[in-house]
C-alpha cells in the first residue's frame, strides 16, 4: 500500500507537493483548538497498516511541537504501520552544548522527543555545527537533503556579476563549495557573537570585488543581525544592493524590515514559507524521501 501524507496546519502545500511528487496519497487531518486552547485532531480515512508521513516545517516550533507529537501518537494509536516526519526546517539544532552552567542542551532534548515519536525524519540542511551528523542526537534514521543545488541554480543566473560572502568562519566549507559549483569568487568574514542580537563582523580587504554585487550566503537568517551587520558594512564600502541568500529564512520579529532598510534583497528557499521564499526545495525533498517510501511499501 502506498504512503499517506498529512499536513500539520500551515503545511498544506508542502504535503500536497510531497504526495504528488511521490505519487502517493494526500490524507486529511482535521485540526482545531478547543475553547480551552487544547488541540483537537481527527484523521479522516483509515490509516491502519499504512505508512503515514506528517509534513511540518518546524520554524517557530514551540506551538507546533505538541500538536505534532499528538498527531504522531494518534497515528500509532489508529494502527499506522510507520510514522515519518518531513520537516524541511528542523528547529532546536543550534543550542548544541552547555555554554553556561545549568543551560539546557535543547538540541538533544528535542531530538529525543522526536526520536520517540517518529520512525524516521527527513530535513534540509540541519544546523550541524558541533555535531558531525544527525545520528549523534537522533536515534531514528534521518534523511538529510541539501539546498545547495537550488542556491547554485539561482547564483548561476547571475554569473559574472556577483561575489559570495560567507559571514563567519564556520560557513567557509559550505560557501567555498557553493562558490565552486556556481563558478563565483568568494570571501569569508570573521564574526563575533556576544549575544542573540549583538554581532560584530571583521572584513578582510574586499575592494578587489569592486563592481560586483555581494551575495551573502548562510544556512539560516534568524534574528537577521548577522546579515544586517554585514550588509551595512558592504553598503558603507560602496557595494550596491547586497543579496542575502539563505536556505532557511526564519526572519524573526522585524528582521525582514531591518534588512531591507539596510539596503538588502532577501532570497530564501521555501523550507520556511513566506514572502522571501522564492526557491523551491520540494523537488529535492521528493527525491530524498522516495527511496524510503518505496522501501516501506514493500511487503
Ligand atoms: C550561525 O551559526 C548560523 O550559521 C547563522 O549565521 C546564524 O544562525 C544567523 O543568526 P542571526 O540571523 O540571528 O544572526
Amino acid at each position: 500500500m502506498t504512503a499517506v501524507f498529512f499536513a500539520m496546519p500551515g503545511n498544506e502545500s508542502l504535503a500536497a507537493a510531497l504526495a504528488s511528487g511521490t505519487a502517493t496519497e494526500l490524507g486529511s487531518l482535521e485540526y482545531r483548538k478547543f475553547p480551552d486552547q487544547e488541540s483537537y485532531l481527527r484523521f479522516l480515512g483509515n490509516v491502519t497498516g499504512r505508512n503515514a508521513v506528517l509534513a511540518c516545517s518546524l520554524h517557530d516550533p514551540d506551538g507546533k511541537t505538541l500538536p505534532l507529537l499528538l498527531a504522531a501518537a494518534a497515528l500509532r494509536d489508529l494502527g499506522a504501520k510507520s510514522v515519518g516526519l518531513v520537516a524541511p526546517y528542523l528547529s532546536y539544532m543550534r543550542q548544541d552544548r552547555r555554554f553556561k552552567e545549568g543551560e539546557a542542551i535543547t538540541s538533544l532534548a528535542f531530538a529525543r522527543l522526536l526520536s520517540g515519536a517518529f520512525d524516521w525524519i527527513a530535513t534540509i540542511d540541519p544546523h550541524l555545527h558541533r555535531y558531525a551528523s544527525m545520528a549523534e542526537i537522533y536515534s531514528i534514521p534521518a534523511l538529510v537533503g541539501h539546498a545547495a543545488p537550488v542556491l547554485v541554480d539561482y547564483l548561476r543566473q547571475r554569473h559574472g556579476t556577483i561575489f559570495l560572502v560567507g559571514p563567519d568562519e564556520e560557513s567557509e566549507q559550505w560557501v567555498s563549495s557553493v562558490a565552486k559549483a556556481a563558478e563565483a569568487p568568494y570571501v569569508t568574514l570573521r564574526k563575533t557573537r556576544r549575544g542573540d542580537n549583538d554581532v560584530s563582523i571583521n572584513f578582510p580587504d574586499i575592494m578587489k570585488f569592486d563592481g560586483l554585487t555581494p551575495v551573502l550566503i548562510d544556512d539560516i537568517i534568524s534574528s537577521g543581525h548577522t546579515m544586517q551587520v554585514a550588509v551595512t558594512q558592504l553598503v558603507a564600502l560602496g557595494f550596491g544592493q547586497p543579496v542575502c541568500l539563505a536556505a532557511h529564512g526564519i526572519l524573526a520579529a522585524d528582521a525582514m524590515q531591518r534588512l531591507k532598510a539596510a539596503g538588502a534583497v532577501i532570497v530564501t528557499t521555501n523550507t520556511i514559507p513566506g514572502p522571501t521564499a522564492a526557491l523551491d526545495v520540494n523537488p529535492l525533498l521528493v527525491e530524498l524521501i522516495r527511496p524510503k517510501l518505496i522501501g516501506e511499501s514493500k511487503p
